[in-house]
């Protein structure tokens, strides 16, 4: 009866597996510790009679050296498997590490800025929350001009009777020439870029805030012709030397005379074709020579000094440079848009 156990059990104890020290320890318990099964069968051994004593004694050490050896070799693979696991496998193919990349409108305003530092500009900022002096004021627009009204303010504080009161988000970056005429000396040759506001609703075509880069150089003797000669540069150098531009008469309050400039279709180079609409030309910026009041309301005297400002949008630069036709690509921030201009860098 004995013997038949002890068989049982050995046969029971060669199947045992353990996954981990837990599990092993659950198992010792179970077979040697002082309640387990290998020792209760040593209990029942005083039982046995004198002449089988040898026989079972020897089959009992048996039985116990084997589930000894057998929970030692167990302990033993755990180990090991524990070790492979924690192991550092480095014959695995490594993950690339994700680089990002420069935003579409970052791109572009560095190559402007590249551009005009190589003609001398220095860079100028100014704040997003502007009073109207700064703005509007300043800049020729008179308290009741319509011309206010060519741009949709978005109003922080609006105050009805008293317009120069008024806070609001800058809706053009105009607003810097302001701010630097009115702390700095001519000569004076920035340029800013910097986000814009304006309350539109949201399309393909327009957004309620974009981005500008406004210029201005202010000098004695600075003509037309200054201006010109600085704008076919930059057309050249960002849409390649064969670029022609075109300067037609416009309206600014702050410039007197005010142009709008066009170059030759980057698609057609002048021809005529769709993207173009059969004109051979596409707008790209607004400009002139500074109105004398606009140099006299930022303290500059207009008899001595004269300047051009130009005024240009990223996004309508980015659109041209790029073919990019929905505006709103540009700050809904899919990263399969971003992605593909990964190789403009
Ligand atoms: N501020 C104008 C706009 O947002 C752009 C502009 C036009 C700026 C002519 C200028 C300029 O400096 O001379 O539409």
């Amino acid at each position: 009866m004995l013997l038949e156990r002890i068989e049982a059990l050995k046969a029971q104890i060669s199947e045992l597996t353990a996954s981990n020290e837990e599990t092993l320890e659950a198992l010792r318990i179970k077979y040697l510790s002082k309640k387990g099964e290998v020792t209760a069968l040593f209990n029942e051994f005083r039982n046995v009679s004198p002449e089988l004593k040898r026989e079972f004694g020897q089959k009992l050490n048996e039985l116990k050296t084997f589930a000894t050896e057998k929970i030692n070799e167990l302990r033993e693979t755990c180990k090991a498997q524990e070790k492979e696991a924690n192991k550092i496998d480095i014959t695995r193919p490594a993950t690339p590490d994700v680089v990002g990349t420069r935003h579409p409108i970052s791109l572009v305003r560095k190559e402007i800025i590249d551009i005009f530092s190589r003609l001398g500009f220095t860079l100028a900022d100014g704040p997003e929350v502007e009073d109207d002096w700064h703005v509007f004021s300043a800049l020729n627009f008179a308290a009741d001009h319509p011309a206010r009204d060519m741009q949709d303010t978005f109003f922080i504080n609006q105050d009805e009777k008293e317009v120069q009161r008024n806070i609001i988000l800058r809706s053009h970056t105009s607003s810097v020439q302001v701010r630097t005429m009115e702390r700095q000396k001519p000569p004076i040759r920035i340029i800013c870029p910097g986000r814009v506001y304006r309350n539109e609703a949201i399309t393909a075509r327009a957004h309620c805030f974009f981005h500008q880069i406004e210029g201005l150089y202010i000098d004695k003797n600075v003509s037309f012709a200054d201006l010109k000669q600085v704008l076919l540069l930059f057309a050249q150098e960002l849409f390649g030397k064969d670029t022609k531009i075109r300067l037609r008469p416009s309206y600014f309050p702050f410039t007197e005379p005010s142009a709008e400039m066009d170059v030759s279709c980057m698609l057609c180079g002048g021809e005529g074709c769709g993207f173009c609409k059969h004109t051979g030309w596409v707008e790209i910026l607004g400009c002139g020579m500074v109105d004398p009041n606009v140099l006299e309301s930022c303290g500059i005297d207009s008899k001595v000094y004269s300047g051009y400002a130009f005024g240009l949008g990223i996004e309508r630069i980015t659109n041209l440079k790029y073919m990019v036709k929905d505006l709103r690509m540009f700050s809904e921030n899919d990263v399969r848009f971003l992605n593909e201009f990964q190789a403009a860098h």
